[in-house]
């Protein structure tokens, strides 16, 4: 049973270089940032001054009256009413920059999201071979959600918390130094228990968030394997392995959360043993006249909200760990190496004028040009060459060793040879989805680096090893191929892939939806459909890796026909594990092990008495 693959998951290595390229995606909301400050400093300023407010209402007000037999509330109401005006505007401030902070984080997570999606669309076939899509989606989902939960949350809260402290400490100072000096020291203690366990949650957190996306990986994968799993039985095994990764995802929860949920009453009962001692020692400057009553009220009060932010900030100093590993991971992947295009020249539309040269116009002629950054138009006439190419997917095994081939203009050239033999891989050497490490390929004498890949792609109409169909109707589907196609064009390129008889038999016809990758047709009908895809693309190369292998005798023989006119007068590369597709090609490249063991026709092959001969002979099914 294959598990998910290894995990690469980066630790937060550079916080601080992480932390500053965040703060780069604050730039757009300056304005908005300057008001959430000022938000958060009238929120911490009236919580402050509100609690001040204590000092002069027991003094003048409420001592006065001790033994009085005729109070006077009236001044006592007016200070009341201040104080509430004083709290109204602290609450205002809190809305106001939570508010605010909200717009900030999602618009930077809108952002993020795009430059990610926009990136994983530049990005090699090769980031996407070693790696899960569960893994990727991680990144997506978990890693952007700790980030918000950070930005909307976690930095408001960590800055009001400093700034409460500051703000705290100096009105504790201003009312009575001895008690602050106390506050002092069993802050000092507090911060070195919460060193201690912040230090170890945040290393639970890393290994929780690596569960997370192992878990996800896992459930991925057995969702696109069911049938396999299925097919074999492996039910049992399956649920075992996910029961394995899962307790290990709450291992690493249950012990993150443990950490960050001890911190919670500890700091909670050290506060009250700071307020016991500092309520104590106010006591005794009290008797002694050193602090009067008012003052000793406004202390305390300020030791029960300094105890608060400390605790705050240790808390989310565990989510902005987390949040800044998840960060790493989307940088990771921002800063993935793109898919390398060097190439300058482009692939246009081109006619001959009358004095029968070439010339680039706007509309489709069925004639292409290169056109080189000097404007030298070179027509597109689909030669191409491979000369001692060498290629390895890993840099370790040459898959392909020393390959050189040939299509001239219009021919076609048949692979055969045993699976794994790398006929998929020399495909996928000419659309460039891998870079080769030695050897040339040229396309109409030019090289295919020099070849922007869009217009080099754009150039090679493919039917891929495995179909994949999205989402949408038949129509769309084809479409793909070139989304300015006619709905006539489609349907002729349907006809020409013999799909139409089947589309019109579906329910819809061609307003048929698709499920995901096309689960509701066969095999052979995806083939077909993918066929017709390329066939309205109308390029002047086509690449059919195995397009026919799914399909019945009686089909394939439909296609060929349809093929024929398709091929007509295009260089066609095809892989085909039958040998009627096989024999009339112009020329047959038998691979073996990376290496073309023989060449030639049909005819001469059979001449030959090699590997041909014995598959031609041996069996019909060429793989
Ligand atoms: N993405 C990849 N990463 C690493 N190795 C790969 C990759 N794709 C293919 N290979 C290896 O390259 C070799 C050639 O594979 P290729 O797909 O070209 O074979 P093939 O001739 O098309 O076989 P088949 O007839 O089964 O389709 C194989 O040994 C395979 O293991
Ligand atoms: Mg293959």
């Amino acid at each position: 049973m294959p598990g998910p693959r290894k995990q690469s998951f980066a630790k937060p290595k550079n916080a601080k270089g992480t932390f500053r390229r965040i703060l780069k995606y604050f730039k757009p909301y300056r304005g908005q940032l300057v008001l959430v400050l000022i938000g958060l400093l009238a929120s911490v300023a009236a919580n402050i001054a509100g609690t001040y407010m204590l000092r002069p209402i027991i003094n003048e007000y409420i001592i006065p009256w001790i033994g009085n037999e005729n109070p006077d509330f009236t001044g006592l109401i007016g200070q009341l009413a201040v104080m509430a005006a004083v709290y109204t505007i602290g609450i205002l401030g809190t809305f106001m920059y939570n508010r605010l902070m909200i717009n900030v984080s999602t618009g930077t997570l809108l952002k993020l999201r795009l430059e990610m999606f926009t990136k994983m669309q530049t990005l090699p076939i090769s980031y996407f071979d070693g790696r899960t899509h569960g893994e990727i989606m991680s990144t997506y989902t978990n890693d952007t959600d700790v980030m918000r939960e950070m930005i909307s949350q976690g930095l408001p809260s960590f800055i009001s918390s400093a700034v409460r402290i500051v703000g705290v400490f100096t009105m504790m100072i201003v009312l009575n130094p001895i008690l602050t000096g106390i506050a002092i020291l069993m802050l000092v203690i507090m911060m070195l228990i919460t060193k201690t366990i912040a230090g170890r949650s945040g290393r639970f957190f890393k290994a929780r968030q690596d569960s997370v996306g192992k878990v996800n990986g896992y459930i991925e994968e057995m969702i696109e394997g069911q049938k396999v799993v299925k097919v074999f039985c492996h039910e049992q095994a399956v649920n075992s392995r996910f029961d394995e990764l899962n307790e290990t995802l709450r291992r690493n929860t249950a012990a993150a959360s443990t950490l960050a949920s001890i911190m919670g009453p500890i700091m909670n009962n050290l506060s009250h043993v700071t307020y016991a001692i500092i309520a104590a020692s106010g006591g005794l400057l009290g008797v002694a006249g050193i602090i009067d009553i008012g003052t000793l009220g406004a202390f305390l009060q300020y030791t029960r909200s300094f105890s608060m932010p400390v605790a705050e900030i240790s808390q989310q100093a565990n989510n902005v760990l987390s949040a800044l590993a998840g960060a790493e991971r989307i940088f990771a992947l921002l800063d993935e190496k793109a898919e390398e295009d060097e190439g300058d020249i482009v692939m246009v539309n081109a006619r001959v004028n009358e004095k029968g040269e070439l010339e680039e116009c706007s509309e489709r002629t069925e004639i292409w040009a290169w056109k080189k950054p000097t404007g030298e138009l070179i027509r597109v006439r689909g030669d191409v060459r491979f000369e001692g190419v060498t290629f390895s997917y890993d840099g370790k095994v040459d898959v392909l060793k020393n390959v050189s081939l040939y299509a001239k203009p219009g021919q076609k050239i048949a692979f055969v040879g045993s699976t794994g033999a790398g006929k998929t891989t020399i495909t996928n050497l000419i659309n460039r989805f891998y870079d080769i490490q030695s050897g040339r390929i040229t396309y109409d004498g030019i090289p295919i680096r020099q070849i922007k890949k869009a217009s080099l792609r754009g150039s090679l109409g493919m039917v891929l090893q495995d179909t994949h169909l999205f989402t949408g109707t038949v129509r769309e589907n084809i479409r793909y191929g070139r989304l300015d196609a006619t709905d006539e064009e489609i349907v002729s390129a349907a006809k020409l892939a013999n799909a139409h008889y089947f589309i019109s038999h579906l329910p819809e016809g061609y307003d048929t939806v698709l499920t995901a990758d096309g689960a509701n047709l066969s095999q052979g009908q995806r083939q077909l459909i993918a066929i017709a895809r390329a066939a309205v693309a109308d390029p002047p190369v086509l690449i059919l890796d195995e397009a026919t292998s799914s399909i019945d005798t009686r089909t394939e023989s439909l296609i060929e026909k349809g093929m024929d006119s398709l091929m007509k007068d295009r260089t066609v590369f095809v892989i085909a594990h039958r040998l009627s597709t096989v024999r009339n090609s112009d020329a047959i490249m038998v691979l073996e092990h990376g290496e073309i063991i023989e060449r030639g026709n049909h005819d001469e092959l059979i001449k030959q008495q090699g590997k041909y001969y014995q598959l031609y002979m041996g069996m019909f099914e060429l793989s």
